[in-house]
């Protein structure tokens, strides 16, 4: 027995995972996605960022080569543009890896199936048509149409929020002088959503059971803009949900297929909870040591786990 841990050196979450696994004297390969020029297939062998895969019958994937390239200083925009290319290629053979591994029946976490809702629109489509509850949206570049879906919310004495399709930036209130730079938006497209006041809550989903559910103290927005969360004085309290948030955070998961999921909710003032969006590669190393949730163990279980995989709706 092999697991294979997809992950960047950082991620605490996933050394835990890698500790308890060696505890069961089960072997462990680490893949570090951001290990270049080490990468290699005949199409049934796989070697990805020098790690030897085929001794693994399963994945956990925190983390792929990833797509992004920041430009060095004074480096040249044709070296830029290739150096693009190249890490949409590592990326192409990491995906195809993890797909032969489960054609040969090994369990990867997260399944393939779940690739597709790394993308917010995608995941936000797919939550709206299964029915669960999402704040009102409006994805768009076009200044007017923007301004049209804040003066309407107004209208109703409600606030929006804009955040950004892929990152770079925190969720921001659109005050006075957020709705007037509407006018510069474009070409790319912006997240609008109506303002849910309430508190935040991180739902910690494994194998389609709630493991941890904590609400996080914040003064700000976005709870990762305020200073004690940023330097690590993040402070949970666990939160028994109401079913309708239980189903409704399982939903979530279920819908972009994650067996593992980071959940966020907003739960309101009268106690109504609105799914904000499923984490694949959530973080939850903190709330364990501070909680006692046993968020990594049930992780191991579902790596180690022989049931069958169940697929997502479609
Ligand atoms: N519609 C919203 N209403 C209120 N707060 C929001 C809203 N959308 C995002 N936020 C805040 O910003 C945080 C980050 O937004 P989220 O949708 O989880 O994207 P990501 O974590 O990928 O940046 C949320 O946890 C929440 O605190
Ligand atoms: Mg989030």
């Amino acid at each position: 027995m092999g697991i294979a841990l997809w992950a960047s050196d950082e991620d605490l979450s996933a050394a835990r995972v890698a500790s308890l696994l060696r505890e069961r004297g089960i072997d462990v390969t680490l893949v570090t996605p951001s290990v270049a020029g080490i990468d290699a297939t005949d199409l049934s062998s796989w070697v990805i960022a020098g790690a030897d895969l085929d001794a693994c019958d399963a994945h956990l994937v925190r983390a792929l080569p990833s797509p992004f390239v920041v430009p060095a200083p004074g480096e040249d925009t044709a070296a830029v543009a290739r150096r693009a290319f190249e890490a949409q290629e590592r990326v192409q053979l990491a995906q195809a890896a993890l797909a032969a591994a489960e054609a040969r029946g090994g369990r990867v976490l997260n399944p393939c199936a779940s690739l597709p809702f790394e993308s917010k629109p995608w995941q936000l489509t797919a939550f709206a048509r299964a029915g669960l509850p999402i704040p009102r949206t409006l994805i768009t570049a076009m200044p007017l149409a923007a301004e049209r879906f804040v003066a309407a919310l107004e209208a109703e004495g409600r606030e929006a929020i804009v955040k950004p399709l892929i990152g770079g930036a925190t969720a921001r209130r659109i005050d006075a002088a957020a709705r007037a730079r509407l006018v510069l938006l474009g070409p790319a497209p912006v997240i609008l959503q109506e303002r849910v006041v309430g508190d935040d809550v991180r739902v910690t989903v494994v194998d389609g059971a709630v493991v941890s559910a904590v609400v996080i103290a914040s003064a700000t927005l976005d709870y990762r803009d305020d200073p004690s969360y940023a330097s690590g004085g993040a402070r949970y309290r666990p939160v028994e949900l109401p079913e309708q948030a239980r189903a409704c955070a399982i939903g979530a998961a279920t819908t972009c297929a994650q067996r593992i999921s980071g959940v966020d909710l907003k739960r309101t003032a009268q106690g109504t909870y609105v799914l904000l969006e499923a984490n694949a590669a959530p973080q939850w190393l903190d709330i364990e040591e501070k909680t006692g949730a046993p968020i990594s163990a049930a992780v191991v279980a579902a790596l180690l786990s022989t049931d069958a995989l169940v697929s997502p709706p479609t």
